[in-house]
């Protein structure tokens, strides 16, 4: 061990990668230690930036040695600290290894499930995909946070970013806002920038919608549409959209085969946490009657604009729903997963078959154990690799109730 700028220097190997994306090793003293940027089999020199009783953390002084899964990372602004893609120094492949081990693992540790057969599905890009970018604002320019810090690194154009964004990351001057959400529809050519607080000195394209936090809720512009699944959708600054529409379609396609591989009913179709609509507007046609339960006004509002009359939206928590008896539950809950009480509600339609999207593979694995004492089994499970560049998954599993 040396004592490079007053820090303990220390070498370690890297055997895993963790759920949350930093590397996994082991100190001397037994300790696991995290480490952003780290590929397996690294051997590097770490400075040890946290130190807790039974783990740490710790940030790259030196690779000793490169695991084969690490490469160069094709943008920039990573090398200079940015931490917006936290796996752009993995290769394609070590990014596909990592996001199967971590869903395989979470089922089998957190969900119980003996022998999971995940299935990977690819993403439609793997750069420039993203038409919702959330950056923080640094002296009125776009930024991102250094990895495991609130340091600021100050970018003008970013890997992931849709190209419909480059000239206002490029150019864009965003006042004295300390966040903005830059939003656009990548079939349409719609622009949409929100800042928080608000959008006081921001300069732009004239043809961008530009509009403050603290306003947008109540004002009926701040919206882009996109296309999607051959429907035109209306997404307001504050709703949630995939970070795609060939992402959604394709999240809605896969919904949609598990679903025709198995005799569902026609009936009723619950859509728990369904944002503007995707899975209404699409899968939903084929039910009679659809019910959708979101808690976000405008999602809420775009869902009532975006959805036929067959759909009813509720605008409420799924927690404070009253459940109804459905033939298909879809539910696609926020990071945190169904946990208990959305699992429960679930339980209460009786719907014999379920699917679940996952955005978070520890909540997946909590969520899977919760649906088995609910009575339900798990039938297929596929990541759909939306976020290449990033540990984010996006998991889509069916599960059928025991009869
Ligand atoms: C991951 S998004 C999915 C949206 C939609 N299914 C889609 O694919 O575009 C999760 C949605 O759940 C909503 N939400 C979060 N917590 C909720 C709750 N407790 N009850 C109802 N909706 C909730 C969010 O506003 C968000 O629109």
């Amino acid at each position: 061990m040396d004592r490079s700028l007053g820090m303990m220097s220390i070498r370690v190997n890297i055997h895993d990668l963790a759920v949350g994306g930093e590397g996994v090793g082991r100190l001397d003293d037994g300790r696991i230690v995290f480490v952003a940027g780290a590929a397996i089999n690294d051997e590097l020199q770490i400075d040890l930036t946290e130190e807790k009783s039974r783990y740490a953390r710790g940030s790259i002084v030196e690779i000793i040695s490169a695991g084969k899964g690490r490469r160069e990372p094709s943008c920039q602004h990573v090398v200079r600290g940015c931490g917006g893609c936290d796996w752009q120094h993995l290769t394609d492949e070590a990014q596909v290894e990592a996001k199967i081990s971590a869903v395989e693992s979470s089922l089998i540790k957190l969900g119980s499930i003996a022998a999971p057969d995940v299935g990977y599905v690819v993403g439609p890009q793997t750069s420039h995909y993203r038409t919702t970018l959330r950056v923080a604002v640094e002296n009125g320019r776009p930024a991102y946070r250094r990895s495991g810090s609130n340091e600021l690194v100050q970018i003008d154009d970013c890997f992931v970013a849709h190209p419909l964004m480059e000239d206002l990351l490029a150019e864009g001057s965003f006042g004295t806002a300390t966040e903005v959400t830059i939003r656009v529809g990548s079939r349409t050519g719609d622009r949409l920038v929100m800042g928080e607080p608000n959008v006081d000195g921001f300069r732009l394209p004239d043809d961008v919608t530009v509009i403050g936090k603290n306003k947008a809720r109540k004002n009926r512009n701040a919206y882009i549409m996109e296309e999607a699944a051959g429907i035109k959708w209306k997404i307001s600054a504050r709703s949630f959209f995939q970070s795609s529409p060939e992402g959604a379609e394709m999240l809605a396609a896969l919904a949609g085969e598990w679903l025709t591989l198995h005799d569902v009913g026609e009936q009723v179709l619950v859509d728990l946490y369904a944002g503007v609509g995707l899975f209404s507007g699409t899968v939903g046609d084929w039910f009679e009657k659809v019910t959708a339960v979101e808690s976000s006004p405008s999602a809420v509002q775009d869902a009532a604009n975006n959805l036929g009359s067959h759909v009813a939206v509720h605008k409420m928590q799924v927690e404070k729903w009253t459940p109804e008896l459905a033939d298909v539950v879809i539910a696609d809950p926020p990071r945190a997963g169904l946990r208990i009480e959305g699992v429960e509600q679930i339980r209460k339609t009786q719907a014999p078959h379920v699917m679940l999207i996952s955005c978070d593979a520890g909540a997946l694995g909590r969520d899977a154990s919760l649906m088995t004492a609910a009575g339900y089994e798990l039938d297929q499970v596929d990541i759909l690799d939306m976020f290449p560049q990033t540990s984010h998954v996006e998991v889509v599993s069916g599960w059928v109730r025991n009869s």
